[in-house]
């Protein structure tokens, strides 16, 4: 047996494969019999297709045991297409074998049960076509991002995951022991990928980030998919101009290549196809500013929660760059700003639509008194960071980067309402199994 020797569900709808004989194998969608025909929804990757059976072509023995098979069973089928305007999609194959590969046992998911219930079931409920083309979508996203770093010439790196730093500050980092020593799960690559640029320049890590935050909100996860990139002789212009051109190609490439899917989730590719650069760009001061003429109770200082970067953006089809957010806010390896004391080189991306950040993004802090004095104003240690201040002994040099959630990237693209619905097993704070 091999993978290939069976023909994929998608053939039976090929033009010229009416009338010629096929071999499928795959899952139960569902079926049902009357009066000695079975029809049996088969789904395979490719797609799903009805196929009928009749007891006089298979056979007493073959078509009881072939009905008994359940929801999500497992079955080989011998058959030829035909045109059947009753089936769906048009055609039908008419079964001259039907094997049982696994009969099944009833399968516990079905419609209207509720979603704590499909969360505990996720093993099973990932099989959903909402979920499988899902799962197809973040595929194409990150195949789209590795080409298009390909393009752009930056280098994918592997950091590690297990790390003696919290990298950003601390509080938010799951913690655990290391051979008696503490350990930290990363929240993020960057620190590493730092050190990487002297020798690369442009470089870019895929990895799982960590974070032991209890927001129990629609956008955060415990562990998510982190795409990050650090750019050498970079500054905030030249990061934006990279963060918008990835978005936009992002954006097109799964307009022309996944508009079945995206169709299917809700998302009309021609929205994605329309993503156009630049996008806006608007400060921190002017963001408050705005906020507080729509009755928002924020002064400067104030952290943009879900609900003000809701605000900014709710009536926009385009992504939104809000940049110079004050110091205090924001973590202690970005750079402060020249004109500015009060502010930090750095932006963050608002999704369109409401969808609140996808990016965070800055220019790196590049004197270690700084790095210092911004470690100790958050209670972290500088002496662990040593490893870190040695990047600007040698070789130090203006640089910049940023992470992209890539499943806040997918909750927008593909407009779910929670981002545990663009990741297979999520984990939340009230959750890490199955
Ligand atoms: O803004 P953050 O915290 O930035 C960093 O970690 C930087 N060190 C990245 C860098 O410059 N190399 O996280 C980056 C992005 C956010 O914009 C958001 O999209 C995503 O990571 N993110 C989360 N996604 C899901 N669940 C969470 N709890 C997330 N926290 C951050
Ligand atoms: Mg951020």
């Amino acid at each position: 047996m091999t993978p290939t020797s069976f023909d994929p569900v998608a053939r039976a709808f090929a033009p010229e494969s009416i009338g010629t004989p096929v071999r499928l194998r795959g899952w139960v969608l569902r079926s049902r019999s009357s009066g000695g025909i079975l029809f049996v929804v088969l789904r395979d990757r490719t797609g799903s297709v009805q196929v009928t059976g009749r007891r006089d072509a298979l056979g007493d023995a073959a078509y009881d045991a072939a009905e008994h098979v359940q929801v999500e069973g497992a079955i080989e089928v011998e058959g030829t297409v035909a045109n059947d305007p009753r089936a769906p999609g048009g055609r039908e194959v008419r079964a001259t074998r039907i094997g049982v590969v696994d009969a099944g046992q009833p399968f516990p998911i079905f419609a209207d049960q509720t979603e704590e219930f499909r969360l505990d079931q996720r093993h099973l409920a990932i099989r959903s076509q909402d979920l499988a083309a899902t799962f197809r979508m973040k595929a194409r996203v990150l195949r789209a991002l590795r080409e298009f770093m390909e393009r752009e010439d930056v280098l994918e790196i592997t950091p590690p995951i297990i790390s003696g730093n919290a990298a950003e500050g601390g509080s938010e980092a799951f913690t655990f022991d290391y051979f008696g020593r503490p350990g930290y799960l990363a929240q993020t690559a960057q620190l590493y990928l730092e050190a990487m640029l002297s020798p690369h320049e442009r470089v870019y890590a895929i990895t799982p980030s960590f974070r032991a935050e209890k927001s129990r909100t629609p956008r955060h996860l415990t562990e998510y998919t982190h795409l990050e990139v650090e750019l050498a002789w970079c500054d905030l212009d030249g990061l934006l101009d990279f963060v918008e051109r990835m978005f936009a190609f992002l954006c097109h490439d799964l307009a022309a290549h996944s508009a079945k899917d995206l169709e299917l989730l809700g998302r009309p590719p021609a929205e994605l196809a329309a993503i156009s650069t630049p996008f806006p760009r608007m400060s921190y001061a002017a963001a408050i500013a705005r906020l507080a003429s729509q009755g928002f109770p924020v002064t400067w200082g104030s952290d943009l929660g879900s609900a003000e970067e809701r605000a900014l953006t709710i009536e926009s089809k385009a992504p939104l760059f809000v940049t110079h957010y004050p110091r205090e806010l924001k973590a202690f390896y970005m750079l402060q700003s020249a004109n500015d004391p009060r502010t930090v080189e750095a932006a963050d991306l608002l999704g369109p639509e409401g969808y609140g950040e996808i990016v965070g993004a800055s220019c790196r802090e590049t004197r270690i008194d700084r790095l210092e004095e911004r470690l100790r104003a958050i209670g972290a240690d500088p002496a662990t960071y040593e490893w870190y201040f040695d990047l600007r002994r040698h070789g130090n040099v203006p640089h910049a980067g940023f992470g992209i959630g890539v499943e806040r990237f997918l909750r927008w693209a593909l407009r779910r309402e929670h981002i545990r619905e663009t990741t297979p097993f999520p984990r939340t704070p009230s959750r890490h199994t199955p």
